[in-house]
């Protein structure tokens, strides 16, 4: 089965043509990081603006690198949530027009959905159940993964923490703007901590309750902002360098040790992580032994399926075509979109056994 995956979230504009879920055929992304780098993050109004004049493009690209034209795919996937409501608009709405145009299927895809499916490509026969951390700049969740097929076809979701604050990612991009980097911070912060200490500063992070297995990175990022006032220098470099080592290593103990307690808890077969977070060195790193440790398996996407892509938005259409969910066309676009709720007596009914 071919299909064509649309993504156009947030800021990047993507589509790629994927066979059977596993096999990507092309895979073209539109960044428009320069756009928004003048205002230190994503301008809602800009990014949509941009989509319009992009997307035509980009869809193109994805059928000539795929050596393949609409005619010729079995199915569009395009993601409907959650992002900014103006640039969800823009490819759900470009896929729609394709879909209804030449009679093909229509799947509206999660986006957070899509960054799991983002390990897929390199692991299909992964093992379940998993617990799957989605860290990203709008997103830092942590689900329990269960498979009804046993790979990626059919998947069951539970959200199991979350972030009470900023996201990873969000609290990576306002450290950088404070310390005078440019956007997206998660990079440049990745790249300059390799040459810090990262032991130089101890945040002390953030009291959540035994029981709970959500995040908090606000804590961290006010810690920041309160050491750089009392000390200009440390935005400079090599003050900086260790600020910014330190920081990293905070924020990966946080999503390390929170991912601990529920491997405990829940005890999974593995450990999935993604997105655009999921590029980070030391994370990888940290969640590479630690896994190894508690002898689970740990999956993660290249570095060219962390960030937003349609390449997994294409594979998690996929599961969703095979499986008969269409999705009508006049379905909308949802801010807001969940993959999963929290349900208060999961994990506290096997905490509790
Ligand atoms: O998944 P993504 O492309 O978009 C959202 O769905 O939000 O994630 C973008 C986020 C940004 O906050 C960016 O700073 C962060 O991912 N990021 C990183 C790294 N690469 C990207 N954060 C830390 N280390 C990285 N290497
Ligand atoms: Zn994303």
């Amino acid at each position: 089965m071919l299909v064509l995956g649309i993504e156009t979230s947030c800021d990047e504009t993507a589509a790629a043509i994927v066979r059977d879920g596993s096999e990507i055929l092309s895979n073209v992304i539109y960044s428009q990081v320069k756009t928004h780098t003048p205002y230190g993050g994503v301008v809602p109004e800009l990014a949509s603006r941009e989509h319009l004049l992009k997307i035509r493009p980009i869809v193109d690209q994805a059928f000539a690198d795929a050596g393949v034209n609409l005619d010729g795919i079995d199915g569009i996937a395009a993601t409907c949530g959650p992002g900014l409501i103006g640039s969800l608009l823009v490819g759900l709405t470009y896929a729609k027009a394709l879909a209804f145009s030449k009679h093909k299927p229509l799947a509206a895809v999660n986006h957070i959905e899509g960054h799991i499916y983002s390990v897929s490509f390199e692991h299909p026969k992964a093992e379940f159940p998993a617990l799957a951390l989605v860290v990203s700049g709008g997103h830092t969740n942590l689900f329990w993964v269960e498979s009804e097929s046993g790979d990626f076809r059919q998947l069951k979701y539970k959200l199991v923490g979350k972030t009470r604050d900023d996201a990873a990612g969000e609290a990576y991009d306002k450290v950088a703007k404070l310390l005078g980097l440019p956007y997206p911070g998660g990079p440049v912060i990745d790249r300059l901590a390799k040459s810090g200490n990262r032991n130089a500063i101890s945040f002390s992070v953030a009291k959540i309750s035994d029981r709970s297995l959500d995040f908090s990175f606000s804590g961290i990022k006010t810690a920041v902002l309160r050491l750089v006032k009392e000390n200009e220098k440390l935005k400079e470099d090599p003050q900086r360098l260790d600020l910014v080592a330190s920081f990293q290593e905070a924020v990966v103990n946080m999503l390390w040790s929170t991912t601990l307690k529920a491997i405990h808890l829940l005890r999974p077969r593995s450990v999935m992580l993604s997105g655009g977070v999921a590029a980070n060195s030391r994370l990888r790193e940290i969640f590479a032994e630690r896994t190894a440790e508690a002898g689970l398996t740990f999956y993660f996407p290249k570095p060219i399926l962390t960030t937003d892509n349609a390449a997994m938005i294409a594979a998690a259409g996929t599961a969703k075509l095979m499986r008969g969910e269409i999705a009508p066309m006049d379905v909308n676009a949802d801010p807001n979109l969940r993959l999963a709720i929290s349900d208060r007596n999961f994990p506290d009914k096997r905490w509790k056994t």
